[in-house]
């Protein structure tokens, strides 16, 4: 089965965030302090997000992203990754992780079938890496990296694009592909960082981004994307990964969007810039039926948003984006 939304794109795409916490602050996703963590109750549990996982399975989706906040922060994570990776329909599961915590599990991510990691380190600077997530925890990530690599698991590295922060990491940054099948990322910042835009403009375009690129590889060339690709990716000659930017900010492959998120509390976003747009939790723990809930989500499912444009048009809290990118998982 195949859902198509109100635009003509095929829905079936997941991500999940099954926690807002986090042991890292990075700067563009959390203030350094007074944030809020949600309490417990007011997370999904793992018994409903199985039983949404079987619902939206019926409905198409196929793959499924497992975000935070940092996933490996909530416990017994890996029962719930085997539930699900089981379920029928459910074909690829991938994660989003920080890092810090991921090596011990790989093993295990391996035997479970997890397709890919995609891995946020923003700088290779141990220093700089204090000073962009307030915590001195990159050996750990880079074990997390080595370790990914050695169990042959797929992985993407995400590096949020930073002025003043993070410019002069981006070369040894793209370097990580010279060696290694390793995807990297480059990200334009986006103002979901819990206190709204950090600029009045955005300076570090996608644009921006790979002409810096360009002008230390010049003979780098641009790939085919995949279908629903969010990032456009080139090959530097020779090197056995990829370089790639993510025009997050500047919303330009919303025509090919296939995903739909579930924040930490349980609420259906359709678009990454809307503020939401359905509360699944909320139905859940009111007695909806599978097949009441299946008519709700095809309904929000024909409603979708054209692009970012209009999904940040149509919020209730219009022109402020408060909302920590911890609890909606990227
Ligand atoms: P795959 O396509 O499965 O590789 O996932 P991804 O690259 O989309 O996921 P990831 O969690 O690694 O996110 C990388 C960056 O892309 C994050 O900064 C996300 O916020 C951003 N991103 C992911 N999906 C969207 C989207 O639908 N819209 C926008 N604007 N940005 C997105
Ligand atoms: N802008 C762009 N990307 C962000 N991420 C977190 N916050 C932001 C932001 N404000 C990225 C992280 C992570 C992914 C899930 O989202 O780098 O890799
Ligand atoms: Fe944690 Fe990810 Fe947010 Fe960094 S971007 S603070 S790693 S949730």
């Amino acid at each position: 089965m195949v859902i198509y939304d109100n635009h003509a794109r095929p829905i079936n795409y997941l991500r999940i965030s099954v926690t807002d916490r986090c042991n890292l602050r990075c700067f563009y996703c959390m203030p350094e302090e007074g944030i809020n963590y949600l309490p417990k109750k007011e997370l999904l549990s793992y018994e409903e997000m199985e039983r949404m996982v079987k619902v939206m399975a019926k409905l198409g989706i196929s793959k499924i992203r497992i975000t935070g906040g940092e996933p490996f922060l909530r416990r017994d994570l890996m029962p719930f990754l085997r539930k699900i990776s089981q379920t029928e329909g459910i074909k690829e599961i991938h994660i989003t992780t920080n890092g810090v915590l991921t090596a011990p599990h790989i093993p295990e991510l391996k035997a479970i079938g997890i397709k890919s990691v995609n891995l946020s380190i923003d700088t290779l600077d141990r220093e700089n890496f204090k000073k962009i997530t307030r915590r001195d925890e990159l050996p750990k990530v880079l074990h997390c990296l080595d370790e990914l690599l050695k169990n042959e698991i797929a992985v993407k590295i995400n590096a949020v694009v930073m002025e003043g922060k993070n410019i002069d990491d981006l070369i040894p940054l793209a370097e990580l592909s010279k060696n290694a099948p390793i995807d990297v990322r480059f990200i334009e910042e986006m103002p979901f960082n819990g206190e709204g835009n950090h600029y009045p403009v955005l300076l570090w375009t996608h644009k921006k981004i790979v002409a810096l690129l360009m002008s230390h590889y010049p003979e780098m060339y641009k790939l085919i994307d995949a279908a629903n690709s969010t990032s456009y990716n080139y090959q530097i000659p020779n090197y056995k990964g990829t370089v790639g930017v993510i025009a997050a900010f500047t919303r330009s492959f919303c025509g090919t969007c296939n995903r739909i998120r579930v924040t930490a509390q349980g609420v259906l976003k359709t678009c990454l810039y809307d503020d939401g747009v359905l509360d699944i939790k909320k139905l859940m723990r009111q007695g909806a039926t599978d097949e009441e809930l299946t008519q709700v989500l095809l309904k929000a499912f024909r409603n979708r948003a054209k692009d970012g444009y209009e999904a940040e048009q149509m919020r209730t809290t219009q022109g402020t984006f408060m909302e920590s990118m911890s609890t909606i998982g990227g």
